[in-house]
């Protein structure tokens, strides 16, 4: 870790994640199932998880918290897009308006978190290129998480499920 936080600031952060964590709103992410072997909920806290690990090792000061509440409901759209084949046909570049709206609905999300959203699938969502630091680390990060969730096989699913499970329970 380059960057090293004052307790103060680790302590903010760790409440922030744990509010999201511990949130009804948001354990409905857990019925949305994801790549082989993860369901919404689990990606999303290893996307923030990963997003602040790779955000404090950069010189660059940056907005942690923006960059963790955006990694946290980057994918909060909460429908399963396997069950309906329309639904499917623009996933990819409309599930980040949708997010966008439901977060705002039912958080109080800022611009910068409700832009760092909106361009986590660039370049799929072409027209919204991340153009900050925090918003090419969340766009990375998920990208990341969803690449190595897509590499898990079958067999080790449920195993798997549990390790990443267990891997989400704190922020540091
Ligand atoms: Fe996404
Ligand atoms: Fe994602």
């Amino acid at each position: 870790m380059k960057k090293s936080l004052s307790l103060e600031e680790k302590e903010k952060l760790e409440t922030i994640y744990y509010s999201y964590l511990n949130n009804p709103l948001i354990d409905r992410m857990k019925d949305v199932s994801m790549h082989r072997g993860s369901n919404c909920y689990i990606h999303s806290f290893l996307v923030a998880k990963l997003a602040i690990k790779r955000a404090l090792r950069r010189k660059k000061e940056l907005d942690l918290e923006t960059i963790l509440v955006a990694s946290i409901l980057h994918d909060y759209y909460l429908y399963d897009w396997r069950s309906d084949r329309s639904l499917l046909k623009h996933h990819g570049s409309k599930h980040p308006y949708i997010a966008v709206d439901n977060a705002k609905m039912d958080f109080d999300i800022s611009d910068k978190v409700a832009s760092l959203i909106m361009s986590h699938m660039w370049p799929i969502n072409f027209k919204c290129f991340p153009k900050t630091t925090e918003a090419r680390i969340v766009c990375n990060a998920d990208t990341w998480i969803a690449f190595k969730e897509f590499l898990c096989s079958k067999v080790y699913k449920a195993k798997r499920v549990q390790k990443r499970q267990s891997m989400i329970s704190e922020l540091f």
